[in-house]
């Protein structure tokens, strides 16, 4: 009798590279995720986690894309853009900047989160090490990690509003730094950086030939008669070291268009295009379209929400600040508050910033964000990109829930 020979099934494995699986996925999220889980459900959360607008994209802005369909703009595009918009973003900044940059120093993408990946692949290379000041936006270390470069944290302080300064930068410095990485106004902390400690950093990374990556994502939220600095200004004098990136998501209420830009040096520009080409190609085409009437004036509708943050985050610091236990630096810009909340460490099982969000979570249905996703454990972020109402109810909420601590 003839025996079938049945070949050994091997079953098919999958393999994730090593670079994949050293990305952190963020614990600190499943708070969030459990809040949202919670609201489907139909549990009224106060939901104090969104890092995006609680505002539509302003009229003519999303007529506009309506429009873009309507007369056919639906076709790719070039990788980086159309030339208008690389235009109109080079125009703005020329105006704001007295610079005479042109779109060939302009690259745009699907939000600023792409060029700053984007920039992480053109000028991380293996074994660097680039620089991020704590707290931190989640992404920057994921991104240089990705990158095969190591990120390393210049610790910012409490009692300078967590805003950056050259000392701490060089104080993690060593031979392998290769880049810096600022965000000002910055998420978590709102902190936006002094000018003239922008402009030593500039210069010590100008001569350490180091890049310094600007991004300014939250450029508009400034308050309190801060002013906000930007890298731009040094963009002419030192072209190489200077890289800018800024988005359409904040400012204008657009986070779900994704469109963003980086401006830079053209030799980094075109990198940029190229990795684009053969990944996402052009950001959509529609966007674009959008993005251009933004640039071209909607002035009225950013004032308008500038004027909500600024009423809220007055109304927002000192109510968290006469919390028992909750300390608050008053936060420069953007439309985060980060308190303090180590005075709660060793109560009700509460260890850290995750599972004090949780208690929050479990206690006061207020849905907050751990510090521990920006390297920053003692800490919490709210966002107050939600109505008044709202951060009244949830600020009501955590006094009774921290009252019973
Ligand atoms: C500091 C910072 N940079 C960049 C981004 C990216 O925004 P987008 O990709 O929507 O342009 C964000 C979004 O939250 C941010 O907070």
């Amino acid at each position: 009798m003839i025996q079938s020979v049945m070949p050994t099934v091997v079953r098919p494995t999958i393999r994730l590279t090593d670079r994949v699986a050293a990305m952190q996925e963020s614990p600190t999220l499943a708070v969030l995720n459990r809040a949202t889980a919670l609201i489907a459900q139909g549990v009224d959360v106060v939901d104090f986690g969104p890092g995006e607008p609680d505002f539509a994209t302003p009229h003519a802005v999303a007529e506009a894309g309506k429009l873009a369909i309507d007369r056919g703009f639906t076709k790719y595009t070039n990788a980086s853009g159309i030339k208008p918009l690389r235009e109109a973003i080079a125009a703005r900044y020329n105006r704001r900047y007295a610079t005479r940059i042109g779109f060939e120093h302009v690259v745009t993408g699907c939000g600023g989160k792409q060029e700053l990946f984007n920039l992480a692949l053109a000028l991380v290379h293996a074994g660097d090490e680039v620089i991020i000041p704590a707290p931190y936006w989640v992404s920057f270390p994921d991104q240089v990690a990705f990158a095969g470069g190591t990120p390393v944290f210049a610790k910012t302080r409490t009692e300078d509003q967590f805003r950056p300064t050259l000392a701490q930068i060089e104080a993690v410095a060593t031979e392998r730094t290769r880049g810096v990485i600022l965000n000002s106004p910055c998420n978590p902390t709102g902190a936006v950086i002094r000018e003239s400690e922008l402009a030593k950093i500039v210069e010590w990374c100008a001569s350490r030939d180091a890049f310094l990556i600007f991004d300014e994502t939250y450029e508009l939220f400034v308050y309190d008669g801060n002013e906000h600095a930007s890298a731009m200004r040094w963009f002419e004098q030192y072209p190489e070291t200077v890289v800018i990136v800024n988005s359409m998501s904040k400012t204008f209420a657009m986070t779900g268009w994704r469109l963003g830009y980086a401006i830079a040096h053209p030799e980094i520009i075109s990198a940029l295009g190229k990795i684009q080409s053969h990944s996402t190609s052009n950001p959509s085409t529609i966007a674009q379209q959008a993005a251009l009437e933004a640039l071209n004036g909607v002035n009225e509708d950013v004032q308008r929400m500038y004027d909500a943050y600024r009423e809220r985050r007055a109304w927002l610091v000192p109510a968290l600040n006469s919390l028992p236990g909750i300390c608050c630096a008053d936060p420069d810009g953007a439309f985060y508050v980060f308190p303090e909340v180590r005075a709660f460490f060793g109560k009700a099982g509460i260890t850290d910033s995750q599972s004090f969000a949780s208690y929050l979570l479990d206690e006061a249905r207020v849905a907050v964000v751990p510090g521990g996703a920006f390297g920053a454990d003692d800490f919490v972020r709210i966002s107050y990109a939600t109505s008044m109402e709202r951060l009244r109810e949830g600020t009501a909420r955590m006094k009774a829930a921290l009252e019973k601590l």
